[in-house]
């Protein structure tokens, strides 16, 4: 009977939403304190929550924004900590639940 139970609970934690800081929008996961510090104080931290990438077109994004936009080089230990952060949390989405709206069904953006 309790292995059931505990077999009806599963689903349940399978599907928890991860946290998410309200005033960031950050999903709060180890090393999300560091891209709340490092990440949102040029745009919202919004620009990044929208993305989605694997850890080297993270890295590469870094890198365009410390070569263009004034972006401070990290430690290697922060800069880690950012790209585990980044590339578990914001990584390009699998399994979708529905297909993307097609671009024509979209309202029309001006
Ligand atoms: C020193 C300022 C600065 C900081 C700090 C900064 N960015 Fe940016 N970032 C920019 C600028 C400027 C843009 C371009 C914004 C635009 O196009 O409107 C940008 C754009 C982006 C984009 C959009 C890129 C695209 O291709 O559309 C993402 C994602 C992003 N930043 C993520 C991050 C992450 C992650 C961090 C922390 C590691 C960070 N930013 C920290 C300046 C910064």
């Amino acid at each position: 009977m309790k292995v059931f139970a505990l077999l009806l609970l599963l689903p349940a934690v399978a599907l928890a939403e991860p946290e998410v800081d309200a005033t960031t929008g950050l999903v709060k996961a180890p090393g999300w304190l560091q891209v709340r510090a490092h990440c949102g104080g040029c745009h919202s931290h919004a620009l990044l929550t929208q993305q989605r990438a694997d850890r080297d077109t993270w890295l590469e994004m870094i890198r365009w924004m410390q070569a263009t936009q004034n972006l401070w080089q990290f430690t290697p230990e922060v800069e880690t900590e950012i790209l585990d952060y980044l590339s578990a949390n914001y990584a390009p989405r699998r399994g979708l639940r529905r297909a993307p709206i097609p671009e024509a069904l979209m309202p029309a953006s001006n």
